[in-house]
């Protein structure tokens, strides 16, 4: 009998407002045995992204939330092993939603073979990963840029922000980012090939918008909402398009904002300049769409083309307070718990 044991993150409580370490619970149970048909994943990466905080409550919301005293569901880059399913050998290294934990059963279904070659594994879980895809699909088929119009993207230096920019800039367009720090935005700039980057913690954050988009703004990539949007909006050109991708500083929110409703003059801002805003989630266009993306970011990634900075956190443990983090803006790259790697 094997000694090891299963380390698994479970939803302890639900979170009101943001996130707390009470909300998790760490638990240890005997290593799960395959039945027939199935495989045991060995995660070696773990991938924290912002929708989880949408699936910790039980608001009504496009997916199912995570039950109480279940493991936190996420992607994670595993090995197979103790395989009883001859479509998956041990050994082999593949994309699955294998949760918080060490270990998880599979039967294959949603499970995805990686190539075993892969430099970095991780990139799985970013690049060639949902948050590109998200980038690639919002940005392509959505926001359409064309060559010299002007592209923003806030949340610049996170999984799908940098790619959004990179992207953007690939296709010709003035890639200008917003984010959170003075480093993040030298980063946006010097390694990922911004043209602009403006802190959105400053003071003079509206200001400073308005000098980087002085020909107004063509596409938002909408990653953010609150402040950010009522920064952007104004800039917005006649015909300019939202890709309406998420909207984090809302996510940790108990209550409406105060002051003032807004939506009559968004609507009317909205109707005046012809805006198109499409939200998208991005779970509805893995097919033909993805084989594309998959297509481009490989091609893209042979010929040195984009970069990603990943931000890679040690120890399943340390993925409540890795979270809780990301939620802040703690996180400067794509957010990884390395597990068992
Ligand atoms: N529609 C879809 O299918 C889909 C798929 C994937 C992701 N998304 C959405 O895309 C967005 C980015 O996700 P990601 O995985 O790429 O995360 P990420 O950018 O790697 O990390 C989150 C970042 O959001 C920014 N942020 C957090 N709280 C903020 C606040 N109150 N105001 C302004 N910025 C804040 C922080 O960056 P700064 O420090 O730079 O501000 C933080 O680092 C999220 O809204 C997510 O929900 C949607």
């Amino acid at each position: 009998m094997s000694q090891a044991r299963n380390r698994r993150i479970v939803l302890a409580s639900r979170p009101t407002g943001a996130p707390v370490p009470d909300n998790f619970r760490l638990e240890e149970e005997p290593l799960p045995e395959p039945a027939d048909g199935q495989f045991r994943l060995r995660n070696l990466y773990l991938s924290l992204d912002p929708y989880m905080r949408g699936r910790m409550s039980d608001a009504a919301s496009y997916a199912a939330p995570n039950p109480l005293d279940d493991v936190m569901g996420g992607a994670t880059v595993a090995r197979v092993e103790a395989s009883r399913n001859a479509d998956f050998q041990d050994g082999a290294l593949v994309l699955a939603f294998g949760g918080w934990q060490d270990y998880a059963l599979s039967d294959g279904r949603g499970v995805m073979a990686l190539d075993p070659e892969l430099a970095h594994p991780s990139h799985a879980l970013s690049l060639l990963g949902m948050p590109g895809f998200t980038a690639w699909h919002g940005l392509l088929k959505i926001g359409a840029p064309k060559a010299g119009e002007t592209v923003v993207v806030a949340a610049a230096t996170g999984a799908v922000g940098s790619v959004v920019g990179q992207i953007a800039r690939i296709r010709g367009a003035r890639a200008v980012g917003i984010a959170g720090g003075q480093d993040k935005c030298r980063f946006a700039m010097e390694e990922l090939g911004f043209d602009a980057c403006v802190d959105h913690r400053s003071p003079d954050f509206p200001a400073a918008l308005e000098q980087a988009t002085q020909e107004g703004i063509d596409v938002y990539f909408e990653n953010v909402g609150g402040a950010v949007f009522d920064a952007v909006f104004p800039r917005l050109n006649d015909h300019a398009r939202i890709p309406l991708c998420g909207l984090i500083a809302n996510y940790n929110r108990t209550a409406e904002p105060s002051g003032p409703d807004r939506l009559a003059p968004v609507m009317a801002g909205l109707l005046v300049k012809r805006i198109l805003v499409q939200g998208f989630i991005i779970a509805d266009h893995y097919g033909p769409d993805h084989e594309e993306f998959l297509r481009d970011m490989t091609g893209w990634l042979r010929e040195g083309r984009m970069t990603i900075r990943e931000d890679i956190v040690d120890g399943l443990e340390n993925a409540p307070e890795a979270f809780i983090g990301l939620l802040e803006g703690r996180n400067f790259g794509k957010l990884v718990i390395r597990i068992n790697a």
